[in-house]
């Protein structure tokens, strides 16, 4: 890559930001389509990310993805929000277009192409049950009442930020699915897990090679479909899912496709998948299905 003075740049807002796979990913995709455009990580503590989302105009930045902890306190700096973004109430892609600061959120879409495209999986009718009410269940659950899912079962350790969750989803999908909150004790049950053609794992709960399961895998149905949004190894949680011989993916996937859906937000052009998914490939601390 050359930059030049014709170099459009885009960044990445987080805090911390260092462990971000997408400015390799993201390069690499400028790189494969001969994009003159750079993509940097930007360390942003909390109290300077309104200077740092006004210096995307100041600097006529392309836009930047933004990471924990601001994708919910950075949507109160913004011009114009997508619809996904409003709902959630989060932001993940900003694009700065004709003097606007718009936000987007592509959490969701990402995990939906990854599931349908990678996994084979379509979720119109399944019955659901997602395991975390933090930033990625908030995403894949509206994602997947918006994909058709009959029935959405939620369930967290902090009971709470699960209502909050709830609450959300009804005011936005009242009658498109049915919604429940489980007990995060009771999910251990074959009765629910019976019921269950797609489980989440939307917790950080298997980064960590001490993690145990949250879910017996002992209960887990044939008809079961098991995804699990951590992606640095396969977890304990695919790894008994294969050894019962059930399709499963790990979170790679959504990863890159969110990163694929800002990509094309931002160059208008078709994200090469194939190119960002291989350089991940190469890295040690990914696990790529
Ligand atoms: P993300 O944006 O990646 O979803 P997050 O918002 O910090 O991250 O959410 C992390 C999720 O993992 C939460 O649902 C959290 O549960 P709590 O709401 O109870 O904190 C869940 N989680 C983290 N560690 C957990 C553990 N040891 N057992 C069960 N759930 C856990």
């Amino acid at each position: 890559m050359k930059v030049s003075g014709e170099t459009k740049i885009i960044g990445i807002f987080g805090y911390p930001v260092t462990h971000s796979l997408s400015p390799l990913f993201q390069n690499a995709a400028f790189e494969a389509l001969g994009l003159n455009f750079v993509y940097l990580p930007f360390l942003v503590k909390p109290e300077d990310l309104k200077g740092a989302v006004e210096s995307i105009k100041s600097l006529n930045m392309v836009g930047v993805n933004v990471t924990i902890p601001h994708k919910k306190k950075v949507l109160v700096y913004l011009d114009e929000l997508s619809s996904e973004a409003k709902m959630m109430g989060a932001v993940n892609t900003i694009c700065y277009r004709d003097g606007k600061l718009i936000g987007y959120n592509t959490d969701g879409k990402g995990f939906i192409s990854s599931l349908t495209k990678e996994g084979k999986f379509n979720p119109q009718g399944k019955r659901a049950l997602i395991l975390g009410a933090g930033g990625a269940a908030w995403a894949i659950s509206f994602a997947l009442i918006e994909a058709g899912v009959k029935r959405l079962n939620i369930a967290n350790r902090t009971i709470k930020k699960a209502e909050i969750l709830l609450e959300r989803l009804k005011e936005f999908f009242q009658d498109k699915c049915e919604i429940t909150l489980i007990d995060f004790d009771k999910v251990n049950s074959s009765i629910v897990m019976n019921e269950v053609d797609l489980l989440i794992n939307a917790t950080s709960v298997g980064m960590h090679p001490e993690d145990s399961l949250l879910i017996n895998p002992e209960l887990l149905a044939p008809h079961t479909f098991v995804y699990d949004v951590v992606y640095n190894k396969k977890t304990k949680l695919l790894k008994a899912a294969e050894d019962r011989n059930l399709p499963c993916l790990g979170g790679l996937g959504m990863l890159v496709y969110q990163g694929a859906y800002s990509f094309e937000i931002w160059t208008h052009k078709k994200a090469p998948l194939k190119e960002m998914k291989e350089v991940l490939k190469e890295q040690e601390k990914c696990f790529v299905t």
